[in-house]
């Protein structure tokens, strides 16, 4: 399959069916009612996507944790397969296309593995690719692995959910669904208790992106723009916070840092108190995990990128001296 190709076009790798959802939130909450019963366990990345556990939490569902392998930088199959054989889980949520949080990028190998332990198991996969555009390197973004639906032919163990929000626009609230037609029927079924349908207007507009062809540059923008952003991060926090350690990601909108040794939860509530949010280690884990780590979003560049960082710093000097910002803060500034 061709990188890069819309959404519609993808349709066609796996069973060829696709239903609409507010973002790939809706599409996760609609596949979570449908599919995942109040207690049904859901076997998930450690660390994954905060807001998407979040949801499967309120959902009732009980989170299965599968840890990354390689300090975060890729899918242990020994322990995906241990775990779905122990737990059967009803469903697996992955995002083998530049992982929220650490940006890593599943291989031919582990995407091929993953499909066969969940269907060895009886386990839906759950494949989010929200930010499956945002390759951000070459030769990444040419060789990108082909779909992880791609493994599935038969279109029975894989669920693929995107979004127009991360590669084109984020206030575009457009996700879809593609699975198998009689999931998509009882998805379409389901909705006509929930909100009836997804609004036209941005329906017309994705519509218009994807048959003009613009979409591709719609696509360019963004990735053009999150390559600046991420790369004057890594600049400036490597400048700022030498004793800091991460991967830089060949992808996505986000960069996982291990805080070196101080907690990621102090740094975020003095780093919001100096004006600087990130989202702390442990909203991306089950059960307290990862207190060593926050999340930089590839969201500013240039001057704010290295204030971001300055402020980042301060946070964290602050955190290492057992102290706290006590004075009014400088306006707000999200990174
Ligand atoms: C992997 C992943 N899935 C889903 C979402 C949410 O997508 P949407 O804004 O389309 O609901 C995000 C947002 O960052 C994400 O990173």
């Amino acid at each position: 399959m061709e990188r890069h190709q819309p959404p519609v076009s993808r349709t066609t790798v796996a069973a060829g069916y696709a239903a609409l959802r507010t973002g790939a939130m809706g599409a996760v909450s609609a596949i979570c009612g449908l599919l995942a019963a109040r207690g049904e366990r859901i076997a998930v990345e450690h660390p994954s996507y905060a807001n998407i556990l979040q949801l499967m939490r309120e959902a009732g569902a009980r989170l299965v944790p599968v840890p990354m392998a390689a300090d975060h930088t890729g899918w242990d199959l020994p322990a995906w397969q241990r775990t779905l054989r122990a737990a059967a889980p009803q469903l697996a949520y992955v995002m083998a296309d530049f992982h929220n949080p650490t940006g890593a990028l599943a291989d031919t190998g582990q995407r091929r593995e993953l499909v066969t332990a969940a269907r060895t198991a009886g386990t839906l996969l759950v494949v989010d690719e929200t930010m499956v555009d945002l390759a951000l390197d070459e030769p990444t973004a040419t060789a990108m692995p082909s779909p992880v639906a791609a493994f599935d032919p038969a279109g029975s163990s894989v669920i693929t959910l995107g979004s127009a929000s991360k590669a084109v626009w984020a206030g575009m609230r457009l996700g879809w669904v593609r699975a198998a037609p009689d999931l998509i029927r009882r998805l379409a079924v389901a909705r006509g208790s929930a909100d009836l349908g997804s609004p036209v207007l941005e329906q017309l507009a994705l519509t218009h992106l994807l048959r003009s062809g613009e979409w591709h540059q719609a696509v360019d923008v963004c990735r053009t723009r999150a390559r600046s952003h991420r790369d004057a991060l890594v600049t400036a926090v490597r400048e700022q916070l030498p004793q800091w350690e991460f991967t830089v990601p060949h992808g996505g909108l986000t960069l996982w840092a291990r805080t070196g040794g101080l907690s990621g939860s102090r740094i975020a509530e003095v780093g919001e108190r100096l004006g600087v949010r990130v989202p702390s280690g442990p909203r991306f884990g089950v059960d307290g995990a990862f207190e060593g780590y926050v999340r930089l979003p590839f969201t500013v560049s240039g001057a704010q990128a290295v204030e971001a960082a300055s402020r980042l710093a301060a946070a964290s000097r602050l955190v290492a001296g057992g102290g706290t910002a006590t004075t009014a803060t400088p306006p707000g500034l999200v990174v």
